[in-house]
Order: C-alpha cells, then structure tokens, then sequence
C-alpha cells in the first residue's frame, strides 16, 4: 500500500492505496465521486477525463499514485454554490447531450479548450475533442454547445 495525499474538488484526501489503483478507480469507489464516468478503461474513449494539476488527463490511464501531492478537479467539482458554468449551461441549453455518458468527459474536455483558446472555430472544436467519443449526438450539438459557451464566457470565472 501507498499512502497518498490528494485535493480533489477541493477537498483533501489521504488514503492508502495499491500502487496499481487507477484514479478513475479511486475517484468512484474510494470518493465516491462517480460523476466521472468509465466507458472503456483503454484510455478510447475520454469518458473519464478530468484536470490533474491544471492539465487534462483520462484518469483510466492516471495511477492513483501519481496525483499524490496534486489537486483534481472532476466535472462534480466545477459548479459554484450549486450554478453551473456557463459551459455546463451551453450543453444542456443546446442539447449537447442524449444518454449523457460522454458528457463530464466532454465538458472536461472542452473546459481545457476554452482556457488555451476562448474563442475557437468550429473546427478547432471538433479537433480539442477528438479524444472523446460519443455514441449518441453525432457531435453536431456539442460543437454548437461549445461555440455558445464561448461566445457568452467573459473572464476568468465563465471560463472555469
Ligand atoms: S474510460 Fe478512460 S478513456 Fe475511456
Ligand atoms: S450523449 Fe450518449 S455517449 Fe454522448
């Protein structure tokens, strides 16, 4: 066992942990913070991607043990007293997602995007999110979800 330390969502966690536990794991089974989905555990098909130490990883290819020290932040971690942002707004106001499976990932996702580029074209879009898959929507209002959430973020906290 390792002992880890960890932020997660803002709050610190310390656990003993097998070297080969996954973070994905420990997030859903050990935090119970199951609102980061699994949808393949082959690092396909970017369900469970979240931000560790600022950078965007699929966290079914993240040991538990290489975010000891760090801080994460899953998609749980990314509404304010309880409003969401206004990228978490865009999906559902533009119907950005159908069963919801790929849509923590995507927010994740295109939350990255929108940080190195606040204002990306259609294209750029589709290319930041390549590494996600989704089964349902076909893509088409994801992309358009994305653009309204750019088009409306100003400063730093819409963009969070
Ligand atoms: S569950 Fe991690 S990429 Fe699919
Ligand atoms: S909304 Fe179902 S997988 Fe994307």
């Amino acid at each position: 066992m390792t002992h880890i330390k960890v932020k997660v969502d803002g709050t610190a966690y310390e656990d003993d942990v097998e070297p080969r536990l996954l973070l994905v794991h420990y997030l859903r089974d050990r935090l119970g913070l199951t609102g980061t989905p699994i949808g393949c555990d082959t690092s396909n098909c970017g369900a469970c991607t979240v931000e560790l130490d600022g950078a965007t990883v699929k966290s079914c290819s993240v040991l538990a043990v290489q975010a000891d020290g760090g801080e994460v932040t899953t998609v749980q971690g990314l509404a304010r007293d309880g409003e969401w942002t206004p990228l978490q707004h865009a999906f559902h106001e533009r119907h950005g997602l159908q069963c919801g499976y790929c849509t923590p990932g995507m927010i994740m996702a295109a939350r990255d995007l929108l940080r190195e580029n606040p204002h990306p074209a259609p294209n750029e879009v589709r290319q930041a999110l390549e590494g996600n898959l989704c089964r349902c929507t076909g893509y088409q209002n994801i992309v358009r979800a994305v653009l309204a959430a750019a088009e409306h973020q100003v400063g730093e906290e819409a963009r969070a």
